[in-house]
């Protein structure tokens, strides 16, 4: 506390300073509390401490970005709705540094519905994409996606992120199989933990693409391709991944790491999974593989896997009868890698070509 003879003091040279400098944007107060309710009021939130989203419509053509001040604290109170629109994604932008974003539960909806025809970004209809960039660090929790054109959660931040208890529902997608790349997170970025979420989708639950520094623990992910690293291109690093306490149930796949078979560089290395679910997998519960798109081919030989580990809690994958457990393709892969704490069954064994690593502790036979 300042004594009264200080703040007077200190109101004193405040009003000095006032006279004698010419103020600038920088000396204004932050607005307490800024709303928006509109595209328009969406666009200067520079000068706003708190910020209300509340309920309003994004019209065919438009896109939504929200810079906000440091620090700020963001909080929604109604529901976000995109037209069917003619805009290229992303279609609505968060920016900023150390944000606390807390949705209360509300709706960002994409109409998906609107776009999907089967194809997703390879024909038909444009679908922009991704539905929702948060370039910002902070905490972003508790919103609904609702209904993406294509991949809904594209996350590209600068400084550490948490997301937490958000839901990608692309459910309706599956009708007549019309929902089509509806990816739910798509990682390129460092220090970032997706937590609490639950996607619903037609592709992958999480996919990273590069970056260190990952944490995707206790989600649950249901309906598309499971929990992925890649597909990895050339130049691409992906090191320092953990997944744990998941659940992944009714997929294509478990788990992947997939890598280009025509990439030229680029490595992944130290990916953890511990404590994770993974049920009812069509196609393959557990593949590491370096010759996508193919899922066992021919692999690459210009890119590195390696410290590839099921450790600490068991990691258990039960896969259809039709389906393949576990498969490793590897043109160029190295070290020693502890599987001791997967345990697999169903379908077919499949096929562990480790290259120069070792599996060890994995109590299947090949
Ligand atoms: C592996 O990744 C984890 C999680 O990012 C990190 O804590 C650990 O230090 C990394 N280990 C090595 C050897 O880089
Ligand atoms: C595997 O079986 C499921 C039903 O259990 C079926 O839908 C699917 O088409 C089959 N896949 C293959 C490749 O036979």
């Amino acid at each position: 506390m300042f004594s009264r003879s200080a703040h007077s003091a200190l109101v004193f040279v405040t009003f000095i300073i006032s006279v004698v400098a010419v103020p600038s944007a920088t000396d204004a107060a932050k607005r307490s509390t800024c709303t928006v309710d509109s595209v328009s009021s969406a666009s200067s939130l520079s000068d706003c401490s708190d910020v209300v989203i509340a309920s309003f419509t994004v019209d065919d053509g438009d896109t939504v970005t929200m810079s906000f001040a440091e620090s700020a604290t963001v909080t929604m109170t109604g529901e976000v709705t995109f037209a069917s629109t003619t805009a290229s994604g992303p279609l609505i932008t968060f920016e900023g540094t150390d944000i606390s974003f807390n949705g209360g539960g509300n709706t960002f909806n994409g109409n998906g519905a609107d776009y999907w025809d089967g194809e997703g970004t390879d024909g038909g209809k444009a679908k922009p994409h991704p539905f929702m960039k948060i370039k910002a660090s902070g905490t972003f929790e508790n919103f609904i996606v609702l209904n993406t054109p294509a991949q809904a959660i594209s996350v590209g931040n600068d400084d550490p992120l948490t997301i937490s208890d958000v839901t990608v529902n692309n459910k309706a997608g599956d009708t007549d199989d019309l929902g089509h790349n509806t990816d739910g997170f798509d990682v390129s970025a460092s220090d970032v933990t997706i937590m609490n979420c639950v996607v619903e989708n037609q592709d992958d639950c999480i996919a990273i693409n590069s970056g260190s520094n990952i944490v995707f623990q206790e989600n649950t992910c249901s309906g598309g391709h499971g929990m992925s690293i890649g597909s990895i291109s050339s130049g691409k690093t992906v090191s320092g991944v953990v997944f744990s306490g998941n659940t992944v149930s009714d997929s294509l796949y478990g788990t992947r790491i997939k890598v280009d078979s025509d990439a030229t560089s680029g490595s992944v290395t130290n990916v953890t999974w511990s404590g994770n679910m993974i049920s009812s997998i069509s196609d393959y519960g557990v593949l590491i593989t370096q010759s996508y798109p193919d899922n066992d081919g021919t692999p690459g030989t210009d890119t590195t896997i390696s410290d590839v580990n099921f450790i600490d809690s068991t990691t258990t994958v039960s896969v259809d009868s039709n389906a393949t457990r576990v498969t490793v393709d590897c043109g160029q892969c190295t070290g020693t890698w502890d599987w001791s704490k997967l345990d697999a069954t169903g379908g077919d064994a499949g096929t562990i070509d480790a290259d120069d690593a070792t599996v060890s502790g994995f109590l299947c036979s090949y």
